[in-house]
């Protein structure tokens, strides 16, 4: 079964064709960046329009590099939420109409199913059951995951996601948007002796997360250097290497400790975030020799992407899901009221 995806969620049109045998067929990702640079962060109503504008060529593309034709699609899988509204609505009318005229299936995809299943499209996927960190730019959580739809959340972010909180950062840094990746790059050249952040929440028994003191440590520090000298790119680096500490070492306690209360020895991490380089190297180091497998996408699928999207739709269609008649998109759509397919 060919299964064609479609993701826009948010600032990034990404289509896939995936290939239920032989895998990933091709795939293009439109980034929105440039449209919402200007703004410092992302303008619905631009959004949506981009994503009018740029989803069919790409889905062209697509079929193109894949080498196949639209009567090769055997199904449409969509994002359905959560994400912005008008941006979802775009993705869903655009599959529900093609898939309708093709004759074929469409379903939609929750965006945080897709973001955890992208590390099966690597070459050695995870075995259920695992622990999953799914740490993106709306949300931040530890999940128990025993099989598809299996999904019980053992913690989650109480205030900003980590990539909220990265972006968040960057803003106070002077930083473009998305911060993330400039917040990564300028922590690389800072002092990680000259300041320590807290490590949020770590003393606190359970798996809940919370990054918003981050951000207000991350200000004062700000502050206390514009008043000193002026904050100058020294400065900026070594705020931005003591904040990605904190944040990668809460991680890595709140993983280890996820893992031990369930039992489990495999770890998944997904998201934007998952991107961050100090995250992935620090996760394996430190896990590693405790024995934990630690599983990851590849750089190119840790972001939004329509891979993630056509593979998480594949398994669903596959064990005979499809879109009713009061298919709907979701701004708000929490993971844990998915549930396993019938036929599995
Ligand atoms: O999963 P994603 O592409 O979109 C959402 O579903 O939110 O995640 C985007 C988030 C942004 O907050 C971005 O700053 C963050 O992921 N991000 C990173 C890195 N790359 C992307 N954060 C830290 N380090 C990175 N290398
Ligand atoms: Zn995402």
């Amino acid at each position: 079964m060919r299964v064609l995806g479609i993701e826009t969620s948010c600032d990034e049109t990404g289509i896939a064709l995936y290939d239920t045998q032989h895998g990933l067929l091709a795939d293009a990702l439109y980034s929105q960046v440039a449209v919402h640079a200007e703004y410092g962060g992302v303008v619905p109503e631009l959004a949506s329009r981009d994503h009018i504008r740029k989803t069919l060529p790409l889905i062209d593309k697509v079929l193109a590099d894949a080498q196949c034709n639209k009567s090769d699609i055997d199904a449409v899988a969509y994002t359905a939420g959560p994400g912005l509204v008008g941006a979802l609505m775009v993705g869903a009318t655009l599959a529900r109409s093609l898939a309708k005229g093709l004759g074929v299936p469409s379903l939609g995809v929750h965006h945080m199913e897709g973001h955890l299943l992208a590390p099966m499209l690597a070459d050695d996927p995870p075995a259920y059951p695992f622990v999953a960190l799914l740490v993106s730019g709306g949300h931040s959580q530890l999940v128990r995951v025993n099989g598809l739809g299996m999904y019980t959340l053992l913690g989650e972010s109480l205030d900003d996601a980590a990539g909220e909180a990265f972006d968040k950062t960057a803003k106070l840094l002077n930083l473009p948007y998305p911060g993330g990746p400039h917040v990564a790059k300028l922590a690389e050249s800072g002092d990680p002796e000259r300041f320590i952040f807290p490590r949020p929440m770590v003393k606190h028994p359970g798996l809940d997360l919370s990054f918003s003191g981050l951000k207000t440590h991350t200000l004062t520090t700000v502050r206390q250097c514009v008043a000193e000298t002026g904050l100058t790119e020294q400065d900026k680096a070594d705020i931005a290497c003591a904040f990605e500490r904190a944040v990668v070492d809460t991680l890595v306690i709140k993983c280890r400790r996820a893992l031990k209360q369930e039992g489990l020895k495999t770890l998944v991490m997904a998201g934007g975030v998952s991107a961050n380089k100090r995250l992935r190297e620090s996760l394996a180091a430190k896990l590693g020799p405790e024995g934990i497998a630690v599983h990851y996408p590849s750089l190119r699928l840790c972001t939004d992407n329509g891979a993630m999207i056509a593979y998480a739709g594949a398994l669903r269609l596959a064990a005979g899901e499809r879109d009713g008649a009061d298919a709907e998109v979701r701004a708000r759509w929490p993971m844990t009221e998915l549930s396993a397919p019938e036929v599995a």
